[in-house]
């Protein structure tokens, strides 16, 4: 039988207090409904039905690229609501797994069993410890599960109930839609409930396999601001593990926050408080330093990230160091072993391989060759006001301390630029080019006397 997945998006999310439709709200880095269909993704089904609504159009164009089939429910009128705007749209004869949008963290391995099960319907309960806010599973005498209360509509007993429906539910979808013509929306939501199909099909006579979550946590939603930070906790804690099982060493587990996606290789060391940002790839052998901040960046091996640096866009090769207290900015290309110190700016700029700029400069817009020396103070002016400019070193340049380089310019292999110098005009191969003034001696000179 193949499988088909809904998953139920369009709600407002009131709970929130937000504009923003809760699923585009942000979980490690990214919005609520990724999570949901990378796990769909996973199970490998014939088709993935999104039922958005609140945010409209916002939710389709964050997932533009997604292989997914939307379907619009126009009011929210209730879960069950929901999944029957789907319903047309699928096989009659497949197998429906019901997904909610805001339950980020279910794995696959979780959902497998509902998926395969052989009964006409299968839910995923979980025992917790707080239930409020959830549906309660209800059993009879036998123990066989025979419906689903909602919180709101429990009584006092039922609510003390700590078995609860966790939203997950899988059923041959011609029944479904058969048990879904039948529930009504008497309840004090005036929603029509999926959770009411349980009953439903439970009178026919059909018997509902129950799969009770192994890793309760993994089935929460998330419904208010505050479940969504914790949430992120959960996440950040999930992903950090996975880094310790690969051999990374993490200094303290709760001071790491990956959001986005990230592979850090083997023997890497991470101190505290760092943050890596969407698209990072980190490999061998490599330290970040304390309270530093790796975004959409590719570092080699060996590679050596002091204390406090904020690395945006950059391609960092094998054997480099940066830091403490460097910034590279997007397009930021690092030659082997190139080293960048303690504030310096790099912005749109290669380093050759051994090249360093190890204090206080700033190299925008600029292509350095192999071994070139940018001094303590060094600038270049990359912009006119109007436009940017671009400079091009060689070679074994050695730019000597608080010189500007004004762009465009080129300064050849092995140029030696004085301290101080402002160059504007390009410099030919092994030359020296100084322009500062020529430095004045007077001996015994006297001060002025203050009157
Ligand atoms: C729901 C379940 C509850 C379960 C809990 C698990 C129902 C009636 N209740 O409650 O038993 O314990 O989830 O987290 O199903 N949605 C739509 N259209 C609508 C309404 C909701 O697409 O008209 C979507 C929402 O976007 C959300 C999901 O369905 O992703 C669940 O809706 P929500 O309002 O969060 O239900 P809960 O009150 O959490
Ligand atoms: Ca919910």
């Amino acid at each position: 039988m193949s499988l088909e997945i809904v998953i139920l998006a369009a709600g407002k999310g009131k709970r929130m207090r937000s504009e923003r439709a809760k699923v585009l709200h942000d979980l490690g880095g990214q919005p609520l409904l990724h999570h949901v269909l990378a796990t769909a993704t996973e199970l490998q089904p014939t088709a993935i039905h999104v039922v958005y609504g609140h945010g409209g159009d916002a939710v389709t164009a964050a997932f533009a690229d997604a292989p997914v089939h939307w379907v619009r429910q126009t009011q929210q009128k209730g879960t069950g609501h929901a999944l029957r705007q789907a319903l047309p749209f699928i096989d009659p004869n497949s197998r429906v797994l019901v997904m909610y949008g805001d339950i980020p963290l279910v794995r696959a391995a979780t959902l497998r069993p509902l998926c395969d099960a052989k009964l006409n319907l299968s839910i995923l309960t979980a025992t917790i410890k707080d239930a409020s806010g959830y549906g309660r599973i209800i059993r009879d005498l036998s123990g066989a599960v025979s419906g689903i209360v909602e919180q709101r509509d429990a009584s006092t007993e039922q609510l003390a109930i700590r078995e609860i429906n966790t939203g997950f539910m899988a059923a041959s979808a011609g029944a479904l839609s058969a048990w879904l013509q039948k529930i009504g929306n008497d309840n004090i939501q005036g929603e029509y409930y999926l959770t009411d199909v349980i009953a439903c099909a439970a009178q026919a006579g059909e018997i509902i396999s129950d799969v009770k979550a192994s890793r309760p946590y993994e089935t929460l939603g998330v419904n208010s601001n505050a479940e969504l930070a914790m949430m992120e906790r959960l996440l950040q804690r999930r992903r950090v593990k996975q880094l310790l099982n690969d051999g990374v060493t993490v200094r303290d587990p709760m001071r790491l926050d990956i959001r986005g996606e990230c592979t850090i290789g083997a023997d890497c060391v991470v101190d505290i408080n760092v943050l890596l940002e969407g698209e990072v790839r980190i490999g061998r052998r490599v330290s970040i330093g304390a309270n530093s901040i790796v975004r959409n960046s590719v570092i080699g091996d060996d590679v050596e990230i002091l204390e406090h640096c904020v690395i945006d866009g950059a391609e960092i090769s094998d054997g480099c160091r940066v830091g403490p207290f460097a910034r590279l900015r997007p397009d930021t290309v690092l030659h082997e072993r190139a080293r960048v110190g303690n504030f310096v700016e790099v912005k749109k700029s290669t380093l050759g391989t051994d090249s360093k700029a190890n204090h206080l400069a700033y190299v925008g817009d600029a292509t350095l060759g192999r071994d070139v020396n940018i001094g303590a103070g060094v600038i270049t002016c990359n912009y006119d006001g109007s436009n940017k400019h671009q400079t091009l070193i060689g070679d074994a340049a050695f730019i000597g301390s608080n010189a500007q380089l004004v762009a465009p310019v080129t300064i050849g292999t092995k140029v030696t630029v004085g301290a101080g110098s402002t160059i504007t005009g390009n410099v030919p191969d092994d030359a020296l080019a100084v322009t500062r003034a020529r430095q004045r001696t007077i001996r015994g000179w006297k001060r002025p006397q203050k009157k």
